[in-house]
């Protein structure tokens, strides 16, 4: 079955493109239709036929946040925010100095991405610039569509990770210039936090954003009562928004992760400047952060997105993080999210995050080919609840519910396979 969302899972009642016996046909220049196979096998009849039995083919998955040093902390529990980053995860991210180190985690990482089915993926990366160019050397050969950048930081956590703003602007300029626009890379800019940013690094944050066109902003925002205490404090501002206002760098290019806590002017800024949310849902239900309110950003208009957060989260699966956005949902008892919503948060609304909507995210024709070929294991629980499956519909929620990394069978980049089971 071939399954996508050419329509806003939102705005439109009927979302769901879905062909039994479905065929996608595809060349390196992109997707040159998407149909039934009795249809558009005559019209193609010369094309390499790959065919998959009781398999579905969805859009590739897209991340929208997920911490490429961070594979070894996932798991580290009994810690909320502030106390998991100065405890696990920052004394861990040290090691990154090490760029051998760095170019072995930068392996490990995009092999998962695309054996989870994660075709687009907009990474934080390390505080090292040695570490991020052998990150970007990594990604390039990996054929995934990779954005990232240098994680920049000049005030509290370990002094061991900060940079002085004009070596940041260098080290920033010579990663993009090396980078961004090489295949299918691009650069992000990526402050930590504002908290550990003073207005001097955030200031360069702007300056990097506007050195060439397509350069993507991304960090994180609301996501602990306590961090947003201290970042209020330090930043002298009354809510965590402002801190990157001052420099203007809330733009329709900005992506926030989390969000968790945000005040109903933050979201009327955001939506006005049309930036997006990376919603991190198994990670907020990790280190505690708290339950999205997904309804008040839809009702102001804030695009959103799904990001695995790994570490913070509890893995790479998109699947698992939509299942875990419907269940935040259901608990907060605001809004019950259809299986088909979940496909768009997975696939289109990533890609429109990430200003790719026209490139990938669904399978409308000229877009280009990535896509993800799940299939259940023999014997799986996925496999007997998909062999009773009463729609279409309950089937793409049995595997929101249940599929996994092991569901995986091949992953797509561009009409190339970068991964197979
Ligand atoms: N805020 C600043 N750094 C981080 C991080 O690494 N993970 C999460 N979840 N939040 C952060
Ligand atoms: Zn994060």
């Amino acid at each position: 079955m071939v399954l996508h969302t050419p329509h806003h899972a939102f705005q439109v009642a009927e979302a769901l493109e879905a062909f039994t016996d479905g065929a996608l046909v595809f060349d390196d220049t992109g997707i040159l239709a998407v149909g039934l196979y009795s249809q558009l096998s005559p019209q193609f009849p010369n094309a390499t036929r790959l065919e998959y039995k009781n398999a579905f083919i969805l859009p590739g998955f897209i991340d929208c946040h997920v911490h490429f040093p961070q594979v070894s902390v996932i798991g580290a529990m009994g810690l909320q925010l502030l106390e998991w980053l100065e405890t696990r995860t920052l004394p861990f991210e040290e090691s990154l100095e090490d760029a051998t180190l760095a170019r072995e985690l930068a392996k490990d990482f995009l092999r998962l991405l695309a054996q989870n089915g994660t075709t687009t993926a907009l990474v934080f990366g390390a505080h090292f610039e040695a570490a991020m160019h052998a990150f970007f050397d990594e990604a390039h050969q990996s054929g995934l569509r990779i954005s990232s950048g240098m994680v920049l930081s000049d005030r509290e956590l370990r002094p061991k990770l900060h940079q002085e703003p004009q070596a940041a602007l260098t080290a920033g300029q010579r990663l993009l210039e090396c980078w961004h626009g090489i295949g299918r890379l691009r650069y992000a800019v990526m402050p930590r936090f504002a908290l550990s940013c003073s207005d001097d690094m955030l200031a360069v944050c702007q300056t990097l954003l506007e050195m060439k066109k397509g350069v993507l902003f991304h960090t994180h925002i609301n996501e602990n009562p306590s961090e947003i205490d201290v970042v209020k404090k330090l930043a002298g501002a009354t809510d965590y928004l402002e801190a990157y206002e001052r420099h203007n760098l809330v733009r329709r290019q900005s992506i926030f992760a989390h969000s968790v806590h945000p005040s109903i002017s933050e979201l009327r800024r955001m939506a006005k400047a049309g930036s997006s949310v990376a919603h991190c849902a198994s990670s907020n239900a990790f280190i505690g952060s708290g339950l999205f309110p997904l309804k008040t950003h839809l009702e102001h208009n804030v695009r959103v997105a799904l990001g695995s957060d790994v570490g913070g989260g509890t893995g790479f699966s998109i699947l698992k993080e939509g299942l875990e956005a419907y269940q935040m949902q259901m608990l907060r008892q605001e809004m019950r999210l259809t299986p088909t919503q979940l496909l768009y948060l997975a696939t289109q609304a990533g890609a429109d995050a990430l200003e790719l909507g026209d490139v990938v995210g669904s399978f409308a024709t000229g877009k280009q080919a990535d896509f993800v070929v799940l299939k259940a294991l023999q014997g799986s629980t996925l496999e007997a609840t998909l062999a009773r499956s009463p729609s279409t519909e309950a089937s793409l929620a049995a595997l929101f519910t249940l599929a996994r990394e092991e569901t995986v069978l091949e992953t797509w980049v561009g009409g190339e396979r970068v991964y197979q089971r």
